[in-house]
């Protein structure tokens, strides 16, 4: 401790006046305390300036022997090193150098009288500022303490925060009652893969992790609760992706008595709190889209409409063609009904302006694009001008001479624009299509900057269930307690399973938020009627004992005054990413695991010592790769 007005007992400069970031100028003349982290460092001759770095800013110190700091603090300011520890005592003036007006506290500086070198740093590996250039993500999440310490990843921690402070507010007033829900859970077969947990008490047994507290919830309501809410973690072991997680947060709610409007109702209410509250943003009433038409318009379920480059479905010219691929495409499922997973379609995109920006090589990107969801390549023709009116060039352009002005009308097309077609079965073309479009507006520059626009959706009416492309067994779109919308429940309940068209069209009570293009929450109302949850579950394939054995605790619980009830999760780290403006969700999540599920701060996972296995009666059958023994 250096200084003349220090005070005598170490550690006694801890107690802080303030914060960094919140220095003014109504402080001026007023001795204060500050602690935090050395930011930056210049020594400027006589003086030396340093910004002094805490959870709230950064203020500026100033060591000047001319103004209270005699020889002793000068040498220890001339020691301080980016990313050390201190404390400082010293007095608030305004800037003798000039303001800085991109800092909060930029129209004053503390002129130290006395500091405290609480803890020195060993040299990092990065300094934690958002204006260099950031290193490489995994140094950053080796150093996960160096990188939080950054303003951004501060602001989306405080982000974070505030929404659990909004959520709990806002469902509390609503009458929704905070109830935790186990982590060591049963597995149950609820869609992704599960983690599972060895148990040393019941050898062969296990635990598994929670995907979501969704049996619990609806428990909850079979036992009175009403209304229940969690801010909860969520573990499903799939591929880590942009916007996914093995281990995320949901904000989990279910409401008994109620039906899908009033579980929608209250939870755009929700909503608009969370992003008044915390940005300042009024949502609208939000826009409604059924499942069918988010297929047919976007080819997704989820649609971006913060631009158009809306789909169209060109099945009808396209069969008026001698294009074979169009052809072939067209002869699948003919005998399916429209909108039939299997029956071929002919799908088109009309880019305004394509003509000229989409280059052979980005069209032979987009083919690649569309075969990794299956569909055979995208066909390509360009509208160009002419003294004649509007000509087709390249591609598919001779095959659709003979309908061209029809095409032309149909698509809308004009000189300039370029069209992109898939053709395949409904479901294949419908898909590849739709993640076509999504990368044709990023090429296009057609996706607003954060902040510009705020598309809220909720998309509805849902399939009940869906063929797994690679089983060919039926699996809940939703999950597997979603009920039939109110008006479906008798055709569900009449439905022969074996009736494969009657079965792919009864439409679920099931609804998902649609932000931007990203899913932030999804949910239904639930099936109450046992004798209905055990017919899904037959359909899904589980003998009435599999069933009996993996849910009896459920089919019970609905036998015994189950409630109508309803509810939905809110992924929240999605929702901090989109009110923080990233698309990275590692960016807000304090410890993140990277895309093959790992914490390379803790090491995590590893190998643990045959003794510990052995106490939990497990054998690893795993051994290392030939050349890595
Ligand atoms: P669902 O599986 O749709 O529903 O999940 C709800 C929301 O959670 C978010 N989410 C994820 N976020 C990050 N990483 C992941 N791996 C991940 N998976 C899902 C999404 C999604 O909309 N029990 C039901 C909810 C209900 O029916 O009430 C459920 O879990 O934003």
């Amino acid at each position: 401790m250096i200084g003349p007005a220090a005070p005598t007992t170490l550690g006694l400069m801890l107690i802080r006046t303030h914060m960094c970031g919140h220095a003014r100028e109504g402080h001026v003349g007023q001795t204060v305390r500050l602690n935090g982290w050395v930011n930056s460092y210049r020594d400027h001759g006589r003086l030396i300036f340093i910004d002094l770095r805490d959870r709230s800013g950064l203020t500026q110190l100033v060591f000047d022997p001319d103004d209270g700091a005699p020889a002793g603090l000068m040498d220890a300011a001339d020691k301080l090193r980016n990313e050390d520890v201190i404390a400082v005592e010293g007095r608030v003036r305004v800037r003798v150098g000039g303001e800085n007006p991109k800092l909060a506290t930029g129209r004053v500086e503390v002129v130290v009288t006395a500091l405290e070198v609480l803890n020195k740093t060993a040299n990092p590996p990065f300094l934690p500022d958002d204006g260099a250039e950031l290193p490489n993500e995994e140094l950053r999440l080796r150093h996960r303490y160096l990188d939080l310490r950054r303003p951004r990843m501060q602001q989306a921690l405080q982000t974070r925060h505030r929404v659990y402070q909004v959520t709990r507010r806002y469902f509390d007033a609503q009458g929704f009652l905070e109830v935790e829900t186990p982590v060591l859970y049963k597995s149950t077969p609820e869609g992704a893969r599960e983690f599972l947990v060895p148990v040393r008490n019941v050898p062969g047994t296990f635990y598994a992790l929670p995907q979501s507290p969704q049996l619990f919830k609806q428990i909850m309501m079979v036992g009175g609760a009403d209304r229940y809410m969690q801010i909860c973690r969520c573990f499903r072991d799939e591929d880590p992706r942009a916007d996914r997680q093995p281990e995320f947060t949901q904000i989990d709610l279910e409401m008994s008595f109620v039906r899908r409007e009033q579980v929608m109702e209250t939870m755009e209410g929700f909503v608009r709190e969370l992003f008044g509250q915390v940005l300042g943003v009024q949502v609208p009433p939000m826009l409604r889209m059924g499942y069918r038409e988010a297929m047919e318009r976007y080819g997704i379920d989820r649609p971006d409409t913060r631009y158009g480059l809306e789909i169209q479905d060109l099945s009808e010219l396209a069969a008026r063609t001698e294009f074979a691929i169009f052809r072939a495409a067209l002869d699948k499922g003919k005998d399916r009904p429209r909108f039939n997973s299997k029956r071929g379609v002919v799908k088109a995109l009309r880019v305004p302006g394509g003509a000229e920006r989409l280059t052979r090589k980005i069209t032979d990107g987009y083919s690649d694009l569309v075969r990794g969801f299956g569909a055979g390549g995208v066909a390509v023709v360009k509208v160009l001008g002419g003294e004649g009116g509007p000509r087709l060039d390249t591609g598919v352009a001779k095959f659709l001479e003979p309908v061209k002005a029809e095409f032309l009308s149909a698509v809308g097309a004009e000189p300039g624009d370029t069209v992109l077609f898939v053709a395949d079965a409904y479901a294949v073309a419908t898909k590849a299509i739709g993640e076509l479009r999504q990368r044709v507006a990023r090429d296009m520059g057609l996706v607003p900057e954060w902040g510009k626009a705020w598309n809220f959706l909720w998309v509805v009416d849902f399939p009940m269930f869906e063929k797994n492309k690679e089983t060919g067994k039926w699996v809940a779109m939703h999950h597997p307690f979603t009920a039939p919308r109110d008006d479906q429940r008798d055709l569900f309940v009449r439905a022969d399973l074996q009736d494969e068209v009657a079965i792919e069209s009864v439409v679920s009570a099931g609804y998902d938020i649609v932000l931007n293009g990203s899913e932030i929450a999804g949910g239904s109302v639930r099936i109450h009627d046992p004798a209905v949850q055990s017919k899904v579950f037959q359909l899904l394939g589980l003998s009435a004992e599999q069933a009996r054995e993996k849910f009896s605790f459920l089919l019970e619980a609905l036998s015994f005054g189950a409630p109508p009830h309803g509810g939905i999760a809110f992924g929240l780290d999605r929702l901090v990413m989109h009110l923080c403006g990233t698309e990275n969700i590692r960016d807000v999540i304090a410890f993140p695991k990277t895309q093959i599920g790992q914490d390379l701060m803790t090491r995590a996972p590893s190998q643990v010592p045959e003794k510990q296995l052995a106490e939990v009666h497990i054998k690893s059958t795993w051994s290392p790769p030939e050349g890595q023994r």
